[in-house]
């Protein structure tokens, strides 16, 4: 199949895509610098096509000093030469393209890298230029403006702004970063950023991209004011009035960018990451003439519990059918806590994560799947603290270990490191008891994570009933979540737990098409289980 130049006829692709989340530099690595790239990713698109999905979404690849893992953008409109070329670039569009895999890159627009043009052009210029203001430069309070502008934290540990030293060698004014110190948040009331980055959502359309993951989307504007935080919001998701997560400013920017990509043919999309707690707040981002998708973080932050579960899918369904937009189901990133490990770990944690997967697959919308998460691989929680790359890591003085650990390169085949990821390798150490996990195991193991998640993901296509539309939920008892969908469809995933909850009953006039596990005696369905079937009417 060929990704057609025009929109097919019925629903947009983007309202029920199963996306494949490519971590370019844990991918695969063709060069053997033990870092992916864009000819690795290429090389192994057929893995990709193959496992029943509709597209790639790419983290960001754009030249980088990496001081967060190529968050911190120095040219929006190039490839690193660690990761490849622009040419490379558009072979790799049109090889997914010629295999009926979108690509969607991933758009950096909350902060650049400190090596970026533009904030070079800052530091060089004197206080109140224009070059600073494109940025957030403020004078320091108290003695000769010694203390930071406000009491501002990074979602990285540590004041969320740095002192500069002027062109003069004199103490100068502070800059703002939400996150590292090398990524300035650019100022977004500045109108020479917002036409900048117009132009770098087009020079990726012309290029035959078909859609934007919008990084740190809840956080482009601030409160004018900058007040500080006086302890009034707790760490993490974002809060009414918070004076830089949120605001509504941000929306004015998401207007102007769909206009940008309606102006294409083929169905050009944005996804927000926008870590919103409440639904109906996130739900703005989607308003018609807004963003397409966003990330239901609500879904993937829920614990092993059925009622928790339930409460975050019917406030996401319903707070988005309130502006016509499709959920979009993800159970883990680059950010966070493999599944396996966050559902305890172990053969419990993955009894539960392959029970997820067929929770999420056949949710109402969009689902996300990251590399890995096929494989069921687990976080890799003892990485010696000397290759943690994560900034996290550093600034909170290893108090948090940070993110490394779900981004350890995939382990391909073979039976030992660097399991086929790359000829030598890999820029984080790989378990050696990955062997048993590798792509190449898991193909040909038809009880494996990865043939669940092929089964799965080609179910959902070819089943009406999955994909965009409603659910039904049918009663089965406080640690089972089931649920109907038209034409002909059930689900049903036992969240108790071993000992003490029951097996959950599948209906008797059911036809089992997909389990994540063995069924007991009577086709009864097991704790930590989930179960698909149909129903002729
Ligand atoms: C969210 C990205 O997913 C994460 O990896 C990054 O560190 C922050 N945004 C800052 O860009």
């Amino acid at each position: 199949m060929r990704v057609a130049a025009g929109e097919a006829p019925g629903a947009p692709w983007w309202r029920d895509a199963g996306i494949y989340h490519v971590y370019v530099r844990s991918f695969a690595d063709a060069d053997g610098d033990g870092l992916g790239d864009l000819p690795g990713v290429r090389s192994r698109l057929a893995y990709v096509a193959g496992l029943g999905v509709d597209a790639i979404w790419l983290n960001p690849f754009y030249p980088s000093p990496q001081a967060d893992a190529g968050y911190d953008v120095a040219d929006y409109r190039d490839v690193d030469p660690r990761f490849g070329t622009l040419a490379d670039f558009d072979e790799l569009v049109g090889d997914a393209h010629g295999l009926g895999l979108r690509v969607i890159v991933d758009l950096v627009p909350n902060h650049t890298s400190g090596e970026h043009p533009w904030f070079r052009a800052a530091l060089a210029a004197a206080p109140g230029g224009a070059e600073r203001g494109r940025y957030l430069f403020r004078d320091g309070r108290g003695p000769g403006g010694g203390a930071p502008p406000n009491d501002w934290t990074s979602t990285f540990g540590g004041p969320a702004w740095t002192r500069v030293t002027e062109p003069d060698g004199s103490p100068g004014q502070w800059y703002l970063h939400l996150f590292a110190p090398e990524q300035p948040d650019l100022d977004w009331t500045n109108s020479e950023v917002r036409a900048e980055f117009e132009s770098i959502l087009r020079f990726w359309l012309d290029r035959g991209v078909d859609g934007f993951r919008i990084d740190v989307a809840h956080g482009l504007a601030k409160d004018p004011a900058m007040p500080h935080l006086a302890g009034r919001f707790g760490p993490g998701l974002a809060q009414v009035h918070h004076p830089h997560w949120d605001r509504d400013e941000v929306h004015e920017v998401y207007r102007a960018w769909r206009r940008v990509g309606d102006a294409y043919p083929g169905g050009r999309t944005f996804v927000a990451e926008a870590w919103v707690h409440d639904p109906a707040q996130l739900a703005r981002y989607l308003r018609p003439d807004e963003l397409h998708t966003a990330f239901n973080f609500n879904f993937l932050l829920a614990p092993w519990d059925a009622k928790a579960v339930r409460a975050t899918v019917d406030q996401s369904i319903e707070a988005l059918a309130g502006v016509g937009a499709p959920p979009t189901w993800v159970l883990s990133n680059h950010d966070v806590t493999r599944t396996v490990t966050r559902y305890g770990g172990g053969a419990e944690g993955l009894r539960r994560a392959r029970a997820a997967a067929l929770l999420m697959l056949s949710l109402p919308g969009g689902a996300y799947v990251y590399q890995g998460e096929e494989l069921g691989l687990p976080e890799v929680t003892d990485l010696p603290g000397e290759v943690r790359q994560d900034p996290t890591f550093r600034r909170t003085g290893g108090a948090e270990l940070g993110r490394d650990g779900c981004r350890v390169p995939l382990p391909w085949s073979g039976d030992e490191p660097p399991f086929g990821f790359g000829p030598d390798g890999t820029w984080l150490p790989q378990p050696a008891d990955w062997a048993d996990l590798t792509v190449a195991r898991q193909a040909a193991d038809p009880g494996s994570v990865l043939s669940l998640y092929r089964a799965a993901l080609r179910l959902r296509r070819q089943l009406p009933a999955l994909g965009d539309g409603t659910l039904a939920w049918v009663e089965a008892g406080e640690d089972v979540l089931a649920f109907r969908r038209e034409p002909g469809f059930g689900c049903v995933v036992n969240l108790g737990d071993e000992p003490t909850d029951r097996p959950a009953e599948v209906p008797a006039d059911a036809t089992v098409l997909l389990a994540s596990g063995p069924l007991g005696a009577g086709g009864q369905l097991p704790t930590a289980t989930a179960v698909w079937y149909t129903v002729t009417a």
